[in-house]
């Protein structure tokens, strides 16, 4: 019979749940790779369990509680005792990631925490390993299932985003409160931590400027088909000029674009480089058993070394003013000269328009068009200038757009 190997669990939630349930039926093939019987020694919740005692009696501990405390004080406090830590706490890693993994660094032991990021899709292996040897220039995430899903509901069935926000809780794609889900900074930590791989920086999730689905209506959708657009909540990260971009916001893709036909609670992520080109990951990104399945992964990995954390070697500076072409929405008086106002307080600031249409006539009068792309302050100024014309029904509208065909 194989030696064991104790795991103590720190939460017992939905991934939890689904981790033990996971591990009870991989315990025999697991025993056959590594040569070691895997077993939950000890459990840790809000009403049961002692943690000094858990570690004292485990090889691994896995955390799954969420939050940043006191998940980084144990996460700190095993790694102090020897232990190797699988965790999949995006919140936890784009806040004190340098300290962790340095932590773990000193103390010889892996952190892993594939399931941190797009589920059980596997970009953090790749970025740290496969990938170990490209220089990226720029990712492109959806990252949030939640929100893809919604986006998704929205498109295809026309349904409010009320409607589908309910169904997305109902189906546990999203948080126990899905405010961070649908305001983007679920996915401004999971770029925090793409970033902090792919660009060898360490990246705050205080330093990603993010921007959320909330007041995405189901008429954008519908005039940006008729432009051939479809959108989704977009993960950036890019080096620009020897510096690095980070940031979340909604955007609207050509089909063409690998991203476009990512649907429901899928993630995917693009990795370019000019060495490889590019390469697109997709795959479940929420879900119990899907990021049970990341984690169990990992506990693998760990029980047969080696792995390593991810380090310093340089220091991008970042920067949130970037270049990016618009999709502009406005309710307009129909009458001679509003298209040509907009344009040029458009044009005053650099902005080209790359097509319009128009939407309606009269009362019901709209104008929907895309700007190929320009420095965004210089696009806001005249987004600013245009909201104050006394023929614009009610605040214009502005969603970014990937401006980008792939073939
Ligand atoms: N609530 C997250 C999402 C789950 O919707 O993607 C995993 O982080």
């Amino acid at each position: 019979m194989a030696e064991a190997f104790r795991i103590g669990l720190l939460g017992h939630g939905t991934v939890g749940g689904a981790f033990e349930t996971l591990l009870t039926e991989r315990c025999e093939q697991i025993a056959a790779i590594t040569g070691l019987r895997p077993e939950i020694s000890g459990v840790l919740t809000r009403s049961r369990g002692d943690f000094e005692e858990i570690l004292g009696g485990c090889d691994l501990i896995v955390e799954l509680m969420g939050g940043l405390d006191p998940a980084r004080d144990y996460v700190l406090r095993a790694i102090a005792a020897g232990r190797h830590v699988v965790t999949a706490n995006k919140q936890l890693l784009s806040h004190h990631g340098e300290e962790l993994w340095g932590a773990a660094r000193e103390h010889g032991v892996q952190l892993r925490f594939e399931a941190s990021v797009a589920g059980v899709v596997p970009v953090i292996r790749v970025l740290q390993e496969s990938l170990a040897g490209a220089r990226i220039d720029r990712i492109h995430g959806i990252v949030n299932g939640t929100t893809n899903y919604i986006l998704s509901e929205m498109a295809s069935r026309g349904c409010s985003y009320a409607d589908a926000l309910a169904d997305a809780q109902r189906l546990g794609y999203a948080e126990a409160d899905p405010t961070e889900d649908v305001n983007g900074r679920d996915a401004a930590a999971k770029m925090a931590i793409l970033a902090r791989l792919a660009f060898d920086t360490p990246v705050h999730i205080d330093q990603v400027t993010y921007e959320g689905i909330e007041l995405i209506t189901a008429d954008d959708m519908q005039y940006a088909e008729d432009l051939g657009l479809g959108l989704k909540l977009i993960g950036t990260a890019e080096r620009i000029d020897g510096k690095l971009a980070v940031r979340v916001h909604p955007a609207f893709l050509y089909s063409g674009h690998p991203l476009a036909s990512v649907h429901g609670p899928f993630n995917a992520v693009t990795v370019e480089s000019e060495a490889i080109t590019e390469i697109t990951m997709s795959g479940p990104g929420a879900g119990g058993p899907q990021t049970a399945s990341a984690v169990l992964g990992d506990v693998i990995s760990a029980m047969i070394p080696p792995a390593s954390t991810p380090e310093t070697t340089q220091a991008l500076q970042i920067v949130d003013d970037v270049e990016s072409a618009f999709y502009l929405h406005m309710e307009v008086e129909d009458r001679p000269g509003v298209l040509a106002e907009v344009a040029a307080l458009l044009g005053a600031e650099g902005a080209s328009i790359k097509s319009v249409v128009q939407q309606g006539l009269g009362e019901r009068a709209r104008l929907v068009m895309v700007v190929h792309p320009l420095l965004e302050s210089r696009f806001f100024e005249a987004v600013a200038r245009i909201g104050s014309l006394d023929f614009l029904r009610s605040p214009p509208r502005a969603i970014r757009v990937i401006d980008e065909e792939f073939v």
